[in-house]
């Protein structure tokens, strides 16, 4: 039996090199996991990424969950075929590779990672929350990064969206903390991913690490960490 025996759970972003390994440890967990994803290539990704993990408690759907109406049918499709949820995360986004000084962002830039990592976190929590307000013992935990404290020169819309997704977990804690639903929200650093074996530090937190993390957060063990803004960095080097 794992932690998370018999919880009906929602990974948005389950696709992605941080969600995977949630995924992963969910299951590993005992959980029921869904996984919506824009891309039926990124959900066959993921199925082989969990060759070795026990998956018939996995569903995925294929979706957009940071379209309003797309969100609403994806939601609807759960409730429809589990009742209820117990846990989501939110690990949706993504990095930036192009690394231009602020004063050299094209506007078309500023507005696409505006609508990549923040405005599906708005989306998905106004879809999804609905249903995890009421459920006793639901949890709710947003992914986001440490660049949202710290001014890091050249990755201006990945940092300042992270500020701002950081400020939208801080106003759901506020707004919905008479509610059953535990938000929180983890920050990392740089997290060692699978595609970047090559190079990782050992100092860096592992995806694996996150997703133990994770499935920790969304466990009765956890149940008096709640409104919490929980910041990991790096371990300290060897
Ligand atoms: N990687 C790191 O080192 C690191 C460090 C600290 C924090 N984080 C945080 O971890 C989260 C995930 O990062 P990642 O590195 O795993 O990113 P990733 O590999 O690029 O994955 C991004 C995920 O988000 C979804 N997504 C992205 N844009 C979307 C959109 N517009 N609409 C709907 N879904 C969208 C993707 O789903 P599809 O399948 O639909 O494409 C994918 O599952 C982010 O919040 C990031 O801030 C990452």
């Amino acid at each position: 039996m794992g932690k998370l025996s018999g919880k009906i759970t929602l990974i948005a972003g389950g696709t992605g090199t941080v969600g995977e390994a949630i995924v992963k440890t969910f299951l590993h967990e005992g959980a029921t996991v869904i996984v919506p994803s824009r891309s039926q290539q990124a959900i066959d990704r993921l199925r082989g990424y969990l060759a070795d993990t026990p998956v018939e408690r996995l569903t995925t759907l294929v979706g957009n969950i940071a379209d309003a109406e797309d969100a609403a049918r994806l939601r609807d499709e759960v409730l429809e075929r589990f009742q209820h949820l117990d846990a989501m995360v939110a690990a949706l986004g993504g990095t930036w590779e192009e690394r231009l000084k602020l004063i050299d962002v094209p506007i078309e830039t500023w507005r696409q990672y505006s609508d990549s990592n923040l405005t599906p976190h708005y989306v998905a929590a106004r879809a999804l929350l609905p249903v995890l307000v009421d459920r006793a013992g639901s949890t709710y935990t947003l992914i986001g990064g440490l660049s949202a404290v710290m001014p890091i020169a050249n990755y201006s819309v990945v940092s300042i969206n992270s500020a701002a997704q950081l400020m939208m977990a801080r106003v759901l804690m506020e707004e919905l903390k008479e509610t059953q639903v535990r938000i929180n929200q983890v920050m990392f650093g740089v997290v060692h991913t699978r595609d970047r074996a090559a190079y990782a530090r050992p100092e860096w937190i592992t995806a694996d690490e996150v997703g133990r993390f994770c499935a920790y957060l969304a466990s009765s063990e956890a149940s008096m960490i709640s409104g919490a803004v929980l910041q990991f960095g790096n371990r300290p080097a060897t």
